[in-house]
């Protein structure tokens, strides 16, 4: 066998120009195989046919084959490291930030409008004096009936008009509250007089829904109790709330007699129509008035259900309507859309 060592020259001369023109890393891969290999690579059988040559061969075809060698693996390396640095430099290149761009806007959602006008309502009677409080939405019949003095045969209590819990699930007595009176009973059973609380939240009805009606709405309960308070100062309260929350100084609120088993005596609270600001207009049924409310002065048998002594304390109490207002005030004219989750509906306020 011969080999002569000349065609190593020529083997490194091609492999020079092939090293120039290649862009990838998988091409110089490729190119690292055509050459050291193990089965097929140009260098690698060179390398392993010295064996057979004689030893003059060995001695100058080796260094001929060596010399290639070293120079090839210093070339593909050298090349390596470049390809490897153009990626980086493309990559931070792509993922340079700029920050003269402008931001992308995220579409602000915002607070429902019975959240709205709940919000404010609690606002101005913060300023005024009252504590916000909670309770629960799953009532017993206690707190929600007997203490708020509505007889067992009240129809309030019967199937047709509450959500009635199954006893085997919840325990005896256990319903969806149908009223936030439910909360004063609560609040005057773990304080001491006099207080002023509001009390917003959701409350419940077995109710068939049409456009009035839904078997969920929101109330706002208000009680006041202290040594002297007066069901003229529940009309000064009230009064300034609306004055406060349709931002109008004219509007002004009046009593008619009522019946409420919580209150002696009763009212049911209109205040000046906010559509047509008394003059009379289809919303109100051209009475210029529009009912928002029921209150009354805190029924003496209530205050001793919670261990208050009605001979020394005395106060108002108000339910009243969040829904009803609402939809008057932005011209809702189905209840139902309130809770319907409907965005087309709720972007427009
Ligand atoms: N709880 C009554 C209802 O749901 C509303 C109400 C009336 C609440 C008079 C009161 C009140 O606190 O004094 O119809």
């Amino acid at each position: 066998m011969h080999i002569d060592p000349k065609q190593f020259e020529h083997i490194q001369k091609e492999a020079a120009t092939e090293l120039a023109h290649i862009v990838t890393r998988e091409d110089l891969e490729r190119l690292r195989l055509k050459y050291f290999g193990r089965k097929e690579g140009v260098l690698t059988g060179a390398l392993r046919s010295l064996k057979d040559l004689s030893e003059e061969e060995k001695k100058t075809v080796g260094h001929a084959v060596h010399t290639v060698k070293l120079y090839l693996e210093e070339a593909l390396a050298k090349k390596e490291r470049a390809l490897i640095e153009a990626e980086l430099h493309d990559q931070q290149r792509k993922e340079k930030i700029d920050v003269t761009a402008p931001g992308k806007k995220i579409p602000a959602g915002h607070l429902h409008p019975l959240t709205q006008l709940i919000d404010k309502a609690c606002d101005i009677f913060i300023a005024m004096g009252f504590a916000v409080v909670e309770g629960p939405e799953v009532e017993t019949e206690r707190h929600n009936f007997d203490a708020l003095n509505v007889p067992k045969d009240h129809p309030a209590r019967d199937m047709q008009d509450t959500f009635w819990l199954d006893p085997a699930v919840a325990g005896p007595g256990m319903l969806l509250r149908t009223q936030t009176s439910s909360v004063q009973i609560r609040y005057m059973e773990t304080h001491e007089p006099p207080f002023r609380i509001i009390a917003p939240g959701r409350v419940f009805r077995s109710e068939a829904t049409d456009a009035t009606h839904e078997a969920q709405f929101y109330q706002i309960e208000g009680l006041m109790v202290g040594k002297d308070v007066s069901l003229a100062n529940a009309k000064a309260v009230l009064e300034v709330f609306f004055q406060r929350l349709l931002a109008n100084k004219k509007i002004s609120i009046r009593f008619r007699p009522s019946y409420f088993p919580f209150t002696e005596p009763s009212v049911e609270m209109d205040v000046t129509c906010f559509k047509c600001f008394g003059k009379k207009c289809a919303v109100c049924k051209r009475t210029g008035w529009l009912e928002v409310a029921g209150a009354g002065m805190v029924h003496p048998k209530v205050l001793e259900n919670v261990g208050i002594d009605a001979r020394e304390w005395q106060g108002f109490a108000f339910g009243a309507a969040p829904d009803r207002i609402a939809m008057t005030r932005y011209g809702i004219d189905d209840i139902r859309l309130m809770y319907g989750g409907d965005m087309r509906f709720l972007k427009q306020f």
